[in-house]
C-alpha cells in the first residue's frame, strides 16, 4: 500500500497531482483552477456576502473582484430577484426548503453598467460544523436566449406566410363568394330601374323590397370583406353563438336571388325537439352551406322543378349534422376522388374552390365534411359541427 492510501482525502489529491504542497499553495492552485473555469463561480455565505468571484463571473457581470468582494450578491440581480433574495436566503436557512438550491433555473444577472443578460444558475450548499457557504455556477444564455428569439420570430414569419399563401387560396374563395351578392344587386337594380320606368301603380312597394334585397346583398358582401381584412391581420375570427336552424334559413332566403335556385324547389327538414345552438363564424358557415346549396343546384339544372333538401339532425349529444341532398347527375368515381382539392372543377364556369375552401372552414371549427350517393340519383352532402342544443335561458334573452 503507498503512503497516499493511508492518508487523509486532501492529503490524496495533493499528492496524485505529483507535488507536496503547503495549504497556501493548494489555495492558490484551487483558485488558478475556478479562475480557469468557463461558467462563472460565485460563493457567498449565508447572509448572501460575497466570498469569491472568478475570472468568468468577472467578465460577465463586468466587475473585478475587488469591487464585489464583501458585497451582498444583490448587487448582481435586476428587480425583483434583488428585492426578494435575502428573504430567499432566510427561508432557507430556517425551512431547510429549497426553491433554487440544488436545482437550476433561467434567471437574469445584472451587470456593471445596469444591462440585464439572461444567465442559467445552479446553486449547491457548502455546509460544515462553523460555516455554510453557497456556490453559485452562473452559464451566460445571451446567444442561446437570442437563437431562441431567433428562431420564434421565424416561425412567426413562417406561420404568417403560410397563412398569406393560404390567403391565396381564400382570395379565389372570396371571389367566388362575392360573385354572388354582386350579381344579385345589379339584377334588382335593373329591375327597380325598370319598375320606376313602369307607370303601374303599387311599384313603389315592389322598388323598396328591390332595394331591401340590395341591402342585405351589400352587407353579406361586406362580412365577406370583413373576414378576409381578419385573417390578413393575423387575427382570430370572431367566434359566436348562434341558432343553427335560423342561419340554415337566412342562407337560404340569400341563395334564392340566385337565379339558378329559381326553377328549383328548397325543402327544409330542420332538427326542432332539441334546437341547435353552434359557437361558429356565421358568415363562414354560410359560406359553406351556401356552396353545397350551388353544388346541389348546379347537379339538377337539367331537371327543373327538382327538389334540394337541406336536413339538420343530431347524430351524437355534442355533434349535429346538415346535409344537402339533391337528386342531380351525381359523380364517377374519378370526379368524387378529387373534389375536395383546390382548383378542381368539372363546370365550364367553375372554379373549384366551393369545396376545398369549405372543408378549409369546417375543419377549423372541429367538424367533418363528408358526401355520399344519393338514391336513386344525385349527392348528398354532409358536415358535422360540435353544437349545444339551445336551452329555455337562451329562449328568454
Ligand atoms: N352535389 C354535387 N353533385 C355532383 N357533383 C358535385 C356536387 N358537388 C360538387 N360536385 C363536383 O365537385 C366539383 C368541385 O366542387 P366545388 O364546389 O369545389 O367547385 P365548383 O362548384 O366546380 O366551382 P366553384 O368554385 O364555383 O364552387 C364540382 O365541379 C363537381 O364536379
Ligand atoms: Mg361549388
Amino acid at each position: 500500500m503507498s503512503e497516499a492510501d493511508n492518508s487523509n482525502p486532501g492529503q490524496i489529491l495533493l499528492n496524485t497531482i505529483g507535488c507536496k504542497e503547503t495549504i497556501k499553495d493548494a489555495n492558490e492552485r484551487l483558485i488558478a483552477l475556478l479562475n480557469a473555469a468557463v461558467d462563472g463561480l460565485i460563493i457567498i455565505d449565508k447572509k448572501g456576502n460575497i466570498e469569491l468571484f472568478n475570472s468568468a463571473a468577472q467578465k460577465m457581470f463586468m466587475y473585478s473582484s475587488q469591487e464585489v468582494l464583501g458585497k451582498n450578491i444583490k448587487m448582481l440581480m435586476p428587480a425583483p430577484f434583488s428585492r426578494e433574495h435575502d428573504s430567499y436566503l432566510s427561508s432557507y436557512l430556517s425551512s431547510g426548503q429549497p426553491k433554487i438550491i440544488g436545482k437550476g433555473r433561467k434567471v437574469k444577472g445584472k451587470k456593471s453598467n445596469g444591462d440585464e443578460f439572461p444567465i442559467f444558475l445552479s446553486v449547491g450548499e457548502v455546509k460544515d460544523s462553523s460555516h455554510t457557504q453557497f456556490v453559485g455556477i452562473i452559464r451566460d444564455i445571451s446567444e442561446q436566449e437570442q437563437d431562441r428569439i431567433e428562431a420564434q420570430e421565424n416561425r412567426n414569419r413562417l406561420s404568417h406566410a403560410s397563412r398569406l399563401s393560404s390567403m391565396g387560396e381564400l382570395a379565389a374563395g372570396i371571389a367566388h363568394e362575392m360573385n354572388q351578392p354582386l350579381t344579385a344587386i345589379s339584377s334588382y337594380a335593373q329591375a327597380s330601374k325598370r319598375l320606376l320606368q313602369s307607370t303601374s301603380e303599387n311599384n313603389i312597394e315592389k322598388v323598396a323590397a328591390a332595394l331591401d334585397k340590395i341591402c342585405d346583398q351589400a352587407i353579406r358582401a361586406s362580412d365577406v370583406i370583413d373576414r378576409l381584412r381578419n385573417f390578413v391581420k393575423k387575427r382570430v375570427a370572431q367566434r359566436e353563438y348562434v341558432e343553427l336552424n335560423v342561419l340554415i334559413i337566412k342562407t337560404v332566403n340569400l341563395a334564392k336571388v340566385d337565379t339558378r335556385i329559381l326553377d328549383h324547389k328548397v325543402i327544409l327538414e330542420l332538427e326542432q325537439v332539441k334546437k341547435p345552438k353552434l359557437l361558429v363564424d356565421p358568415v363562414q358557415i354560410q359560406q359553406v352551406l351556401l356552396n353545397l346549396i350551388r353544388n346541389g343546384i348546379d347537379s339538377m339544372e337539367h331537371i327543373k322543378g327538382a327538389p334540394l333538401i337541406i336536413k339538420s339532425q343530431w347524430i351524437s349529444n355534442e355533434l349535429i349534422e346538415v346535409s344537402v341532398k339533391d337528386c342531380g347527375l351525381g359523380m364517377d368515381a374519378q370526379t368524387s376522388g378529387s373534389i375536395f382539392s383546390p382548383f378542381f372543377t368539372t363546370k365550364q364556369s367553375g372554379m373549384g374552390m366551393g369545396l376545398s375552401v369549405s372543408q378549409t372552414i369546417i375543419h377549423s371549427h372541429g367538424g367533418r365534411i363528408y358526401f355520399d350517393t344519393n338514391q336513386p340519383s344525385g349527392c348528398i352532402f354532409s358536415f358535422n359541427l360540435p353544437a349545444t342544443a339551445i336551452n329555455h335561458e337562451d329562449i328568454e334573452k
